[in-house]
């Protein structure tokens, strides 16, 4: 019994690797870890090499030689949005992608996920996240570097002649949207909605896009595949790179009402309970739990101010961004050290409360009357779903300077507000 149970695991264990290693050969140019100097920890080795490494260390750490990189690395900034679903991780995306020298990319780690584990969505085997990670990374890397040919092997169909159409959120990234990547539409369409762009410009030539990635001076990527920040560390300390981490984070009672109304499916036993007032046995907490737990570690090694993490960390609140997007969003661009262009200004006044053409311009979904909406959480829950929620993510709700509320009457009146003045102020 207890071997067969044993060998269940090798086998699973193996065939992850396998196919993390498969994918990595596919790769015609691998991204370039290290020179020769140290091929243990580097090239194909890293498929079945990382298992291990992670579990000892908790980090990728390896090739310390510094290879050159196709691009003066000191003139470019690589940012990375931390965010989780539903916490307005599109909206802060668009601070960036309407950014004029900025190359944005929303959730490239979508493949890695679904070719490495298709079943699972958000697996909690330990293995399944560690390689995910793994994978992440090198791609991560590989992005930043605009070698967008090393997506290609996480795409299913495999394009052919570096063309598809199956780039997850295509239309998400102007880049993509527009000349000379895309002939169709003209610049200021751009900005209009995602799907036209996928009708119009068809096929995604990615060697033209590799080409906008490198014509721009700096690269953004959001992904909500990422738990938490440490998980970066072996990207923040490459040399390589020039990575700075913008996490954002949410009043885990707004995300929680948010996936109960987009999520159908795995929070249906949410739904049940608000619409019956009775919570379901069965009731699975994992997702919650989960995402407690991950911003309470990366707030807790944010906060904790580590070497590493000096000036390439900063903690946004949705909910303060919401309140003052324009402002926030300037202080943002201060911590990056980059100009904050006027497209982007135009954007937020154009997408924001400070907007008198709301309803035109909803075509993202994302974009709302963001200050309004960030509470309005509070009438969409019910009391007792939300003191369950407050009772799992209680520290996590402390650090992050939301208040509990202890009433329903409490929580129903808008005039109280839950975001405690708090500002965290970016580790310089
Ligand atoms: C990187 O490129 C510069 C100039 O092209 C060269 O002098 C240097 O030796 C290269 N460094 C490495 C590690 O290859
Ligand atoms: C890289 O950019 C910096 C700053 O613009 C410049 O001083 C340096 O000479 C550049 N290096 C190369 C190899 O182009
Ligand atoms: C790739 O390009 C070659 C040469 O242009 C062409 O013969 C082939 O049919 C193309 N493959 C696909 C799948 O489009
Ligand atoms: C993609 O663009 C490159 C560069 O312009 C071109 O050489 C190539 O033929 C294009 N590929 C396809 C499939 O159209
Ligand atoms: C903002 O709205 C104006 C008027 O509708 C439009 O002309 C402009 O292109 C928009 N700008 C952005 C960045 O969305
Ligand atoms: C609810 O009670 C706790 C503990 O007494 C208190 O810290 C918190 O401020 C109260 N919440 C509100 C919204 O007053
Ligand atoms: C809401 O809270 C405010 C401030 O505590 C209070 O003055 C007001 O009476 C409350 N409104 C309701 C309807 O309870």
């Amino acid at each position: 019994m207890q071997c067969s149970w044993k060998a269940v695991i090798l086998l699973a264990l193996a065939s992850i690797a396998i196919q993390y290693t498969a994918i990595r050969t596919f790769t015609a140019k691998p991204f370039q870890l290290c020179p020769v100097s140290s091929p243990v920890n580097c090239g194909l080795g890293l498929g079945l090499g990382l298992v291990g490494q992670e579990a000892e260390g908790g980090e990728l750490r390896g090739c310390e030689e510094i290879s050159n990189f196709s691009y003066n690395a000191s003139r470019k900034t690589h940012v990375l949005i931390l965010a989780t679903t539903r916490s307005g991780s599109s909206f802060v995306g668009q601070l960036f992608n309407q950014h004029q020298d900025v190359f944005y990319l929303f959730e490239p780690l979508y493949h890695v996920q679904t070719a490495l584990i298709p079943r699972l969505s958000h697996s909690r085997n330990t293995v399944d996240r560690r390689v995910m990670l793994g994978a992440s990374r090198d791609l991560l890397r590989s992005l930043y570097d605009c070698d967008l040919y090393f997506l290609e092997s996480y795409i299913k169909p495999q394009p052919a002649n570096h063309s598809t159409d199956k780039l997850f959120r295509r239309g998400a990234s102007r880049a993509l949207c527009s000349p000379p990547v895309c002939d169709a539409h003209g610049p200021a369409e751009a900005n209009g909605d995602e799907g036209e762009c996928v009708r119009k410009c068809a096929f995604l030539n990615m060697t033209l896009a590799a080409e906008a990635c490198r014509e721009r001076r700096h690269v953004a990527i959001k992904t909500v595949r990422v738990p938490e920040v440490s998980n970066l560390r072996a990207l923040v300390e490459d040399p390589r790179l020039n990575l700075k981490v913008v996490q954002l984070v949410r009043d885990p009672r707004g995300i929680l009402a948010s996936r109960i109304e987009t999520f159908r499916d795995t929070y249906r036993l949410w739904r049940i309970w608000r619409a019956t007032g009775r919570r379901p046995y069965n009731l699975d907490l994992t997702q919650l739990s989960m995402m407690c737990e991950d911003f309470l570690s990366s707030i807790t090694t944010g906060l904790s101010r580590p070497a590493w993490l000096r000036g390439r960390y900063m903690l946004v609140r949705y909910e303060d961004l919401a309140r003052s997007p324009l402002q926030k969003t300037r202080e943002i661009y201060e911590f990056l050290g980059l100009p904050m262009d006027k497209n982007v200004a135009d954007w937020i006044q154009n997408n924001t409360r400070g907007s008198s053409d709301l309803s035109a311009k909803h075509k993202y979904g994302t974009v709302r009357d963001s200050a309004a909406n960030a509470e309005s959480w509070r009438l969409k829950l019910p009391y007792d779903m939300v003191d369950y929620t407050q009772t799992v993510c209680q520290h996590t709700l402390q650090e992050l300077g939301y208040k509990t509320v202890n009433s329903s009457e409490e929580l129903k009146n808008l005039s109280i507000t839950l975001i405690e003045e708090k500002t965290f102020l970016p580790f310089l």
